[in-house]
């Protein structure tokens, strides 16, 4: 299936902080993805009738991208939405490589970055620790994975 990949501007903020929430155990404000996407940073996102179902987010300094986040609602998951939108990153000409921070245990993840081509590039011990203070929930490294055109 092909879907359309739309430019995010900060009008969406509130959509995409929403989204986020759905996705992960932590909270990104709206004020968050507004500030980021009036920063270096840019959005694409996937609509089903006119509703967010995905988006990626993605810092762009020179010839290099660092994807920020990246999330599917939970129901419109395995149907080619997130490769889309990796595709979509991937293939602009201005981007020659491109990283990322994965927790370990996030095979969804972790299968579509190695199935596009993304190699494990290292490990940050506890990093999802350091995020959540105080957290008393599992503490699992970050892989670092790294994407390369060269
Ligand atoms: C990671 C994430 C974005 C993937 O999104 P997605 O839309 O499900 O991704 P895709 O559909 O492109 O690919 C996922 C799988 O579905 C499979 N798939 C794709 N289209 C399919 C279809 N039409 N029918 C069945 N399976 C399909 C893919 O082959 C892939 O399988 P694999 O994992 O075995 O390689 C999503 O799981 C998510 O939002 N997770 C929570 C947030 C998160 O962890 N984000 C990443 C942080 S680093």
């Amino acid at each position: 299936m092909t879907f359309d990949v739309r430019d995010l501007e900060a009008d969406k903020a509130l959509d995409m902080a929403r989204l986020y929430g759905q996705c992960f155990d932590n909270v990104w404000e709206a004020s968050f993805f507004e500030s980021k996407l009036t920063d270096s940073c840019f959005a694409k996102g996937i609509f089903v009738k006119e509703e967010l179902v995905g988006f990626i987010l993605v810092q762009n300094i020179e010839d290099e991208a660092e994807i920020l986040t990246f999330c599917v609602r939970e129901n419109h998951r395995k149907q080619g939405i997130g490769e889309s939108l990796l595709l979509d990153v991937l293939k602009q000409s201005k981007i020659l490589s491109c990283f990322l921070e994965v927790r370990c245990n996030n095979k969804p993840a972790i299968a579509l970055y190695e199935r596009l081509g993304f190699k494990k590039k290292g490990v940050r011990k506890g990093y999802y620790q350091s995020q959540r203070q105080g957290s008393q929930n599992s503490t699992p490294d970050a892989i670092i994975y790294t994407y390369s055109k060269n």
